[in-house]
């Protein structure tokens, strides 16, 4: 038994339809659209001019039309009454157009500041993680360690160093988490130190230990090191513990993104939800904090 499944939580199923089959093609660069004006939640669908669609991505117009959009009465109950709102959670142009980005079915048509709410209300107010990642010479691994953030819901990303990173590795996931800048390892530990949160280096360095078995945190921050030298020593002076990736072959180290995605499993198969679903999303029915993904 996994540790979230004595816990239960209202689950708000949208009236959406079943979405047809959907492949997560590589979606595009940011690119201008006429149909959505500059609306964050429509401009992450490929096809653009700079990046050639390779599939069919997500699900057309909303079934049926306007008239038959979901809606909400005075109290936000689901209406089916033509007069009442539409679901204030609905961006009116991806159910009018079809909404081809990289979302997780549930949450298909929904606007990015609604995904970003449902996701930070599944967070558990004592269970959550937050990822930091040193930044001192523009790491291309930064985009994919975003990315595997925002797959396991993570609080937050911390960015030290630099504040400019590349984001081609995220594939849009930036903008459905919050992303922090600090200048500094220093201004890193005391955000978490203000925050009560422990922060554990991860890295494969003398005197780490084995991330293998080791009782994670329900609460922490993860911190990574720059891919060319690693975590650096006032990161290493500022966690409580690192943790190393116990590794087998012949290579001195994994490349970050990969560590990051390796360590910020081990904390959800201790502490949040795992991946079912066609989608690789919580599977209909389930439940839990995590797992009550509409
Ligand atoms: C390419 S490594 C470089 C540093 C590495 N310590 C070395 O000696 O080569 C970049 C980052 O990936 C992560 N990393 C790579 N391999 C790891 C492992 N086996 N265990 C934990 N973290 C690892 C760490 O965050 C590290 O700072």
């Amino acid at each position: 038994m996994w540790p979230w499944q004595e816990d239960d939580g209202a689950l708000l199923a949208p009236t959406g339809p079943v979405a047809g089959p959907v492949l997560l093609a590589l979606a595009g660069p940011r690119s201008s659209c006429s149909r959505c004006s500059g609306r964050r939640a429509s401009h992450d669908a490929p096809g653009s001019a700079d990046a050639p669609e390779v599939g069919v991505v997500g699900v057309g117009p909303w079934p049926g039309g306007p008239d038959v959009w979901p809606r909400v009465d005075a109290s936000g109950a689901p209406s089916s009454d033509r007069g009442d709102r539409v679901d204030p959670r609905y961006d009116p142009e991806l159910l009018a157009h079809g909404d081809r980005r990289n979302v997780v079915d549930a949450y298909r048509y929904w606007t990015v500041e609604a995904i970003v709410a449902d996701m930070d209300r599944r967070r558990p107010a004592d269970r959550f993680l937050h990822v930091a990642i040193e930044n001192w010479a523009h790491d291309l691994n930064i985009g994919s360690v975003v990315r595997t953030a925002n797959a396991f819901n993570a609080a937050g990303v911390h960015v030290v160093g630099r504040r400019r990173w590349n984001r081609r590795g995220a594939m849009v996931t930036d903008r459905y988490l919050h992303v922090h800048h600090h200048a500094s390892v220093a201004e890193l530990a005391a955000w978490a130190a203000g925050e009560d949160l422990p922060l554990l280096g991860v890295d494969n360095l003398p005197g780490s230990v084995p991330l293998e078995g080791y009782a994670l945190p329900p609460a922490c921050v993860l911190l990574l090191g720059q891919e060319s030298t690693g975590l650096t020593a006032e990161a290493v002076e500022a966690c409580r513990e690192v943790l190393h990736i116990t590794q087998l072959g012949s290579t001195r180290s994994l490349n970050a993104g990969a560590a990051g995605a390796i360590a910020l499993h081990a904390w959800a198969a201790q502490h949040a939800v795992p991946a079912t679903g066609a989608d690789g999303g919580a599977a209909p029915g389930r439940e839990g904090p995590q797992a009550e993904r509409p």
